[in-house]
């Protein structure tokens, strides 16, 4: 039930810190981590990772990728399903493959799990259903513990999905943090950001255009991907995300007056290249927002939501996003909760 809330999405949006304590809770014993040592065996006996995932789900994979390389220094291949399915790249020696999915019923990573099986290969699946087909038919499975996500568009769970994916690259990781408190930072940031800032002052003037851009470099690139699907499927405007430097190469013809351009900047590194990017696009007229955290802060910044550890950085920076989307449908009075055209689980190849 949606509760007080008027749509399932703002509803879910709001149950994120919750649903990364549950993480924490379900995952820890006393302190010691729940996760099956047969799956952190197998992963250490590979030499690759292979994610493959579908739409939301696959930009969680992005993130984790980055997650197992840094973390494990494992090699990580992120794969969309459909194209993995049919399309195999060169497999490594000794793969191990996790599948995300939130429904674990889309059927181009079936198509993979048939596929990979009949290789022998071990394959994790990461879902919210644990009695799925995809949790069912896989070696092991992790659940994300987001409970029911009714919405078509997805936020709790990606967000679940990016939270199980760090547990399991830490486990496989020389644990030199706590993982517990440092997710717990992330839900209270995500908490902090939901009750005090109105997003839709920031961004209505944004939400009148036919098209948007999200530029981001490293992690916020890929969130940038995120908020751009979410954008799209429910306010159906049409946005790209973009990595902030290959603007140049191309698609910064498509600016001009007016175009809206909202810029992801977490990381203190490379936040001086983002924001001369944005520099070149408000150049050539584009009307920009700035989604930061507070370590990289500066005079002016729209948005602002509380640092937490860099890798775990997108479960935070993702947050105003979906908030930018569900306004965005709201002021156009769309069916927020069932976008048309889509469907909660996609399960035709
Ligand atoms: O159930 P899955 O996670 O496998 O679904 C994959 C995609 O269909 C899904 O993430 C889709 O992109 C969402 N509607 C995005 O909000």
């Amino acid at each position: 039930e949606k509760g007080t809330y008027a749509h399932f999405m703002l509803k879910e949006i709001h149950e994120q810190p919750s649903v990364v304590r549950r993480i924490v809770s379900n995952y820890f014993d006393n302190g010691k981590s729940r996760i099956d040592a047969k799956i952190l065996n197998d992963i250490k006996s590979s030499d690759r990772i292979y994610i493959l995932a579908a739409g939301t789900s696959m930009h969680a994979g992005l993130i984790g990728k980055n997650l197992f390389e840094k973390l494990a220094g494992i090699p990580v291949e992120v794969h969309i399903a459909s194209e993995f399915a049919y399309q195999k790249p060169l497999l490594s020696k000794k793969p191990f493959f996790i599948l995300v999915s939130q429904s674990g019923e889309t059927a181009d990573l079936r198509a993979c799990l048939v596929n990979i099986k009949e290789m022998n290969y071990p394959i994790l699946t990461v879902t919210n259903v644990p009695t799925s087909t995809l949790a069912r038919e896989a070696t092991y499975f992790l659940e994300l513990y987001a409970g029911p996500e009714i919405a078509v568009a997805s936020t709790k769970a990606y967000v679940a999905q990016v939270g199980v994916l760090a547990l399991l690259a830490y486990e496989l990781s020389s644990k030199d943090f706590d993982i517990r408190d440092e997710l717990t930072k992330v839900a209270l940031s995500i908490e902090n950001f939901l009750s005090c800032q109105n997003i839709l002052d920031v961004t209505r003037y944004l939400l009148t255009h036919r098209n948007c851009f999200f530029i981001g470099r490293g992690l916020d690139y890929y969130t940038g991907l995120e908020a751009a699907l979410k954008l799209k499927e429910i306010s159906y405007i049409q946005t790209e995300g973009f990595a902030a430097g290959e603007l140049k190469h191309g698609t910064i013809a498509l600016i001009e007056e007016g175009t809206p351009v909202i810029a992801l900047i977490s990381d203190p590194k490379i936040s001086h290249n983002t924001r001369s990017n944005l520099n070149e696009v408000i150049a050539r007229g584009a009307r920009t927002i700035k989604i930061v955290t507070s370590e990289v802060a500066e005079p002016g910044d729209e948005v602002i939501v509380d640092s937490v550890h860099p890798l775990l950085t997108p479960m935070v920076m993702v947050v105003p996003t979906q908030l930018l989307s569900y306004y965005a449908a709201l002021e156009r009075s769309f069916d927020i909760d069932k976008p048309r055209n889509l469907a909660k689980s996609v399960t035709v190849e």
